[in-house]
């Protein structure tokens, strides 16, 4: 059982404008981490951070110690990766828009692998590779055809969904690259979506990866690395009884379920799981006002620091902790932005909150801070570690 420790929160909060900030517990996440790696070491997995849930640069700092590879969605998140502390042969960049200039950056710095989504892609990285006189470590991100179930904003492994080669194509990419002399297929790279808190869409994407894998063997094609992408989710409900994600069940079930062929190398890009539970949102509260069968509790913070709720309807817990055993009242917890979904939270019992108290957003670690926009010419929020 994990306990926020809110009296540090409290202290920190307590000082002159210091709220709405994220405070992020460094002890839980290196548990978490640690847990992690431990998992996933049982069977010579690889963990790649996915540094689009959280790239605070201490965060990343922190990630480093422990995990070894990076998941890079840009130029910058490459460039940010090696420069907290990630090694560039253990850096893996995606994505669906790669630039020339981003593809130039993977080049230089000879990273683990290009995981390329459609044909075109591979021309032009075959181009740009020609011109720095290298060989483009490649991955086909692939299609699964499997349903995560999740919400449909964060479902990526559908046909419909612009992510990925659709398997239709396959026989026409292997043409193609038969073509391209400046490029090397090393691997294929799946990721079916995020918060996925459901066994069964991993172990489809399991059984697909075992048919693709054979497909390629079939063709005359080893793949050095079978990339699994990430996507496990965590407990947003219950942050304390289960602040770390079952990461054992999850790597087991695919040492269970994947037949590789000797030498092949596994790979897992974990974002979520990894930092989700140990950033808090702390803001204050500014105004409370009744309106028709609720009350308007007004926070500090908005959909600038925290859009999930706004843009997939998330859930995060929201703790008053300033005063945990007032009496409960019903509430639409709000931020302060022009916009009616600018709201945490609609009709949840808090102990009663007032004016000047403070209130937890749990949860928060991933695509909280990351996603924070200065909407409204607000600012940015402040971060805080908490370290033993
Ligand atoms: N690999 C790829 C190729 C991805 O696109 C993603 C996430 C990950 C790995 C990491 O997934 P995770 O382990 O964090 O589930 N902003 C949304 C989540 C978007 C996820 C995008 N891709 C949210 O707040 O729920």
């Amino acid at each position: 059982m994990y306990i926020l420790p809110t009296i540090n929160i409290k202290q920190i909060a307590a000082a002159e404008e210091s709220t709405p900030f994220f405070f992020y517990d460094l002890n839980l996440l290196k548990s978490t981490l640690e847990r992690a790696a431990e998992s996933s070491g049982k069977y010579g997995f690889e963990v790649h951070y996915a540094l689009k849930a959280n790239s605070n640069p201490e965060i990343l700092r922190a990630i480093s110690t422990v995990i070894k590879g990076a998941d890079c969605v840009s130029g910058n998140e490459v460039l940010a990766a090696l420069q907290h502390g990630f090694k560039p042969e253990k850096i893996a960049f995606a994505g669906v828009g790669k630039t020339d200039m981003e593809i130039d950056i993977a080049l230089e710095n000879n990273i683990f692998s290009l995981n390329v989504e459609s044909v075109q892609e591979l021309e032009v990285i075959n181009q740009r590779a020609g011109l720095a006189g290298k060989k483009a470590p490649v991955a086909l991100r692939l299609n699964p055809g499997v349903n995560a179930k999740t919400h449909h904003y964060i479902t990526t492994g559908l046909e419909e969904n612009k992510f990925g080669i659709n398997p239709w194509e396959l026989e026409k990419v292997l043409e193609v690259l038969k073509k391209l002399r400046n490029i090397e297929l090393t691997g294929i790279h799946f990721h079916i979506g995020s918060q996925i808190t459901n066994q069964d869409p991993f172990r489809s994407l399991a059984l697909r990866a075992n048919e693709f894998n054979h497909w390629f063997r079939k063709k005359g094609i080893y793949l050095k690395h079978i990339n699994l992408g990430g996507g496990l989710g965590v407990n947003y409900q219950q942050p304390d009884t289960e602040s770390i994600p079952d990461f054992e069940s999850f790597f087991r079930l695919f040492a269970d379920v994947l037949e590789l062929l000797p030498g092949q190398t596994v790979h897992f890009e974990l974002g979520r799981a990894l930092v989700a539970q140990c950033g808090t949102l702390v803001s204050k509260v500014l105004y409370v006002k009744s309106g028709i069968n609720t009350n308007f509790v007004i926070l500090d913070a908005g959909m600038t620091e925290l859009i999930r709720p706004a843009l997939y309807q998330a859930y995060h817990k929201i703790e008053n902790i300033s005063h945990p055993e007032a009496p409960t009242i019903t509430c639409d917890v709000v931020g302060p932005i022009c916009e009616s979904s600018d709201c945490f939270g609609k009709a949840i019992l808090l102990p009663q909150p007032e004016r000047g108290h403070f209130i937890a957003i749990r949860t928060t670690g991933a695509y909280g801070e990351v996603m924070s926009s200065n909407y409204n010419l607000r600012s940015k929020a402040s971060a805080y570690y908490l370290e033993y």
